[in-house]
């Protein structure tokens, strides 16, 4: 098949490239990010693959359809950045690629918690300037405090299953509790125990209408003083102003965030030397327990290589059989969307 690759990244194009050349598929590969103004460079390609900040809504997809697409292939498990009514509307099968590393994240959102815990991001700055002093350094023991998993899926589990061996009390919440999850540890309560019980905050679920901006004042204000928050999930599963109001307020002692409500503009590119017209982002970076990474959970050897081979799969199944050549659990319909 033919593909419109939008956001390449030199990654995709060693990952992706070579399976796709094995598969028979002609790639083109596209720096630009898609919207509305750049689904014209479509040229005829019944494929387009997207990434995450890739804008897949109502008007996006009517250009793209016009130009010949029938398939959207994600290079992400999320797929919140598709408006599915209207793809549905126009006849246009999404694929995802629902599991590739669980692994990658939930090491990643550890990752944030013992930065943040042990200051290792203003440790390092500080040895590097010739500055010994521990001052302001401490930290606490993991092991005993009382961990929250919101969301218990693959990544939430696995982030359990890390938490509990660092000998953490972990509790879960979930519509849809899990034995996988609960093997890992989780014992499940409902929202409110658990954010007012927890220590450690750790986002897990998809966005959704329903999770949108579920971290608002009212959660903050239930939760723990001194409450350390990490998201790797989506930006807007945080009312990104009512967690600063949090930070300003010393609610939330901590803050790790590998997503942003608004980082479709920024994230990805190198902008050092450019002036950042997003206040609230530019207000987030000047917390010094704040910890922001941009969108890289999910960037290890096996996850980026596992998102190509299903990715390539994908389009091999449509191009071969069509919508029911892919496989169910990958599909994105909306039904599913409505589940989550
Ligand atoms: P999953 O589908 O296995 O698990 C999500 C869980 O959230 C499900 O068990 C679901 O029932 C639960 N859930 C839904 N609504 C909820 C609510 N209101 N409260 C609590 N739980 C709720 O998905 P997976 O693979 O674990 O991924 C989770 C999210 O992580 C994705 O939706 C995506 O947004 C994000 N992600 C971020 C990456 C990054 O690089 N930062 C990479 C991959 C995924």
């Amino acid at each position: 098949m033919h593909v419109a690759v939008f956001s390449t990244k030199q990654f995709d194009r060693d990952h992706l490239g070579p399976l796709a050349a094995d598969a028979g598929h002609r790639l083109r590969f596209l720096d630009a990010g898609l919207t509305t103004e750049t689904a014209g460079i479509v040229d005829g390609e019944p494929a387009a693959c997207l990434f995450v900040n890739d804008q897949a809504n109502a008007e996006t997809l009517e250009i793209l359809a016009d130009r010949g697409v029938r398939f959207l292939a994600l290079r992400s498990a999320g797929f919140n950045h598709v408006d599915l009514v209207a793809a549905d509307r126009l006849g246009l099968t999404v694929a995802r690629v629902p599991a590739y590393s669980p692994n990658a994240v939930a090491e990643h959102a550890m990752g944030l918690v013992l930065a943040l815990n042990r200051k290792l991001h203003k440790a390092y700055l500080r040895t590097r300037e010739g500055n010994f002093s521990i001052d302001g350094l401490m930290g606490f023991d993991l092991a005993g405090k009382v961990v929250g998993v919101v969301g218990t899926g693959k990544i939430g589990a696995c982030f359990a299953r890390i938490a509990a061996g660092f000998g953490c009390e972990v509790l879960g919440t979930d519509p849809e509790p899990s034995d996988e999850a609960r093997r890992a540890g989780v014992r499940y309560v409902d929202r409110h125990e658990l954010l007012g019980r927890s220590d450690v905050v750790s986002l897990h679920c998809p966005l959704t209408p329903e999770t949108h901006h579920m971290i608002d004042a009212d959660a903050i204000a239930r939760m723990k003083q001194g409450v350390m928050l990490i998201n790797t999930s989506r930006g807007a599963l945080i009312d990104t102003g009512a967690v600063i109001g949090g930070l300003k307020s010393d609610r939330i002692g901590a803050l790790g965030i590998d997503v942003y409500e608004e980082e479709g503009d920024v994230f990805f590119r190198d902008l050092s030397g450019k002036i950042l017209h997003d206040d609230v982002l530019a207000r987030l970076l000047t917390f010094p327990n704040v910890l922001l990474t941009s969108h890289q959970a999910f960037f290890t050897v096996e996850a980026v290589d596992a998102i190509a081979r299903t990715t390539i799969e994908n389009i091999s199944a449509f191009g071969h059989a069509g919508p029911a050549g892919v496989p169910p659990e990958n599909l994105v319909s909306l039904a599913s969307h409505y589940r989550h």
